[in-house]
């Protein structure tokens, strides 16, 4: 099937983007699923919000199932040229930790989250030495 199967660069994919006309790519191979779009579990959107990028990511992230994966050979047209895949699209590998540029809300959420994890288990230890300490000076003197 591969031999004789059409390459696309990514330009001649990335024009098919909408309900009427939709490729998109996986796994390096092209798949036309126009006629699936109205039919797809997850909807159509989440499908048309996978053009004009390799969706090899955002479709394994799902954890589609074997017959999802079966089902999806009917809308193969053909295989990708990953040399056309732009830079800045480039997804189909997590990009490093320094390639990630610093978002101020996730460090601050970060922090929080910190500052939680350490005086969480204080107020824990605090109130439970201080339940023990009332316990202790509110039962009736026993000798
Ligand atoms: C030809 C391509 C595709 C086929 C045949 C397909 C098929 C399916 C099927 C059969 C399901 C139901 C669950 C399962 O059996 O795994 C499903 C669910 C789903 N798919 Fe796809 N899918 C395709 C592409 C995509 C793409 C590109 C995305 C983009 C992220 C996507 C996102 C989802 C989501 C979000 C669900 C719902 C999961 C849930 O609610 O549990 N699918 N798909």
């Amino acid at each position: 099937m591969t031999s004789n199967s059409k390459v696309f660069t990514f330009e001649e994919v990335a024009k098919h983007n909408h309900k009427n006309d939709c490729w998109i790519i996986v796994n390096g191979k092209v798949y036309d699923v126009t006629p699936f779009l109205d039919d797809h579990p997850g909807g159509d959107e989440v499908i048309l919000s996978a053009t004009e990028k390799d969706a090899t990511i955002d479709f394994e992230d799902v954890g589609h199932s074997d017959s999802a994966i079966e089902d999806m050979q009917k809308y193969y047209v053909g295989e990708f040229d990953a040399n056309t895949l732009p830079a800045e699209v480039d997804n189909s590998t997590p990009p490093s930790r320094q390639a990630v540029a610093p978002n101020t809300s996730n460090q601050s959420s970060g922090f929080v989250l910190k500052i939680l994890q350490y005086v969480l288990p204080m107020l824990i230890l605090a109130s439970a030495y201080a339940l023990q300490y009332y316990g202790k000076s509110s039962k009736p003197n026993e000798s």
